[in-house]
């Protein structure tokens, strides 16, 4: 038996289906997943090496900043509460209680639906509150967790019990913190994210741009907050419209392309259900390579593309059908949807 399952479902369809597959499916993308497990494929080819493979075993700055970030968090928001407890809220209480990151006492919930407060509350130990102002009562940061049309009701129900001492944090897609700073008190403190999906398993990538009130401590605290659920990064708030164009909403141009890939290994004449789990794997595996190694995707690119192999063949159509043009249009275009819809 293989030690590795999913190679040895690839051999039995090799063997049963004959070279014609191998051209087609084969050879580049298990060269990849072969690579992320340490396998030895890759004759011919440079073997990364080991060090640089399993990037656990080194350090990188974004962990060193990953860690210091977790030891501060607590002294950095202080006591944590959320306004709507949903998808986003879910994902945060639970990285950030259930890492431990925060005492289970210093974090808040409020939800118009208080079911979903209370779930909250007995999956994390945290406080489930029966109103907004409760919240800003116990929070010194508040997260406001509403779909945006929803947030200007949010805010009118908060706005008397808004402090100085309060920071707000808005994570209302495409809603100006210009607008959302006329909904409060004068001087208040606010900072605007543009998370994404992924942060619901810890893997997501947020944008945080400061409010006109915003302090650099502010930033810090929510650029932390945020990297409890993947990675953060300070921008302008007018970079937030091409954030939202990259990352907020990238994981949906990735899954149109596994949509592709998987719906092209099947015309080839892979059986739908092994084309689904080697559409997954090859993402997965690559993504994996990209992150763990450290090396460039042109890098790991140039690796697994053999002059007149079957990869160039493929790339090659891509090249002129000008594929890379058109994802800059379609970027281009959901940026300036968002600019569009927070106008
Ligand atoms: N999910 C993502 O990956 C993602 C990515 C980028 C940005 N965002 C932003 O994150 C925000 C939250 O998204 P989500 O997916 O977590 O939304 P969600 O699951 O709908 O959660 C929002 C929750 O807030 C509740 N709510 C509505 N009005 C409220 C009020 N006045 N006070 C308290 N709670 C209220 C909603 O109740 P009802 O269900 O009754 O309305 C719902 O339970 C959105 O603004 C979205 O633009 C999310």
């Amino acid at each position: 038996m293989s030690p590795v399952p999913g190679l040895r479902v690839a051999q039995l369809h090799l063997a049963a289906d004959g070279p014609a597959w191998v051209e087609l499916f084969g050879l580049a993308f298990l060269m990849i997943g072969l690579e992320a497990i340490g396998g030895r494929l890759g004759a011919g080819r440079t073997p990364l090496p080991r060090r640089r493979r399993w990037g656990r075993q080194n350090t990188t700055n974004d962990e060193v900043t990953r860690m210091a970030s977790e030891a501060t968090l607590s002294a950095l928001v202080g006591r944590l509460g959320f306004i709507g407890a949903g998808n986003m809220a879910t994902a945060l209480v639970g990285a950030v209680v259930g890492r431990r990151l925060l005492e289970p006492g210093h974090c808040a919930v409020y939800d118009v639906i208080d079911d979903k407060a209370q779930a909250l509350a007995g999956r994390w130990g945290v406080r489930a509150c029966r109103a907004p102002e409760e919240v800003l009562a116990v929070s010194s940061t508040v997260v406001l967790a509403t779909k945006p049309q929803d947030l200007p009701a949010a805010l009118a129900s908060l706005r008397p019990r808004v402090r100085r001492d309060h920071l707000l944090v808005s994570i209302a897609a495409g809603v100006r913190t210009s607008r959302i700073e006329a909904l409060l008190p004068p001087g208040s403190r606010l900072v605007r994210v543009m998370p994404n999906t992924p942060a619901m398993i810890g893997a997501g990538a947020a944008g945080v741009a400061a409010g006109s009130q915003a302090t650099a401590a502010d930033m810090r605290a929510v650029t932390a907050l945020f990297e409890a659920v993947g990675i953060a990064a300070e921008v302008p708030e007018t970079a937030l419209d091409a954030v939202t164009a990259l990352s907020g909403s990238g994981p949906a141009y990735i899954f149109r392309f596994m949509e592709w890939v998987q719906a092209a290994g099947e015309a080839l004449g892979l059986e739908a259900e092994l084309a689904r789990r080697f559409t997954l794997q090859t993402f997965v595996g690559a993504s994996r390579l990209a992150a763990e190694t450290g090396e460039t995707a042109a890098e790991l690119r140039r690796r697994v593309t053999s002059p007149g192999g079957t990869t160039a063949a493929a790339l090659e159509v891509f090249e002129s059908r000008e594929v890379g043009a058109v994802i800059a249009e379609a970027m281009r275009r959901a940026r300036d949807r968002s600019i569009e819809l927070a106008s």
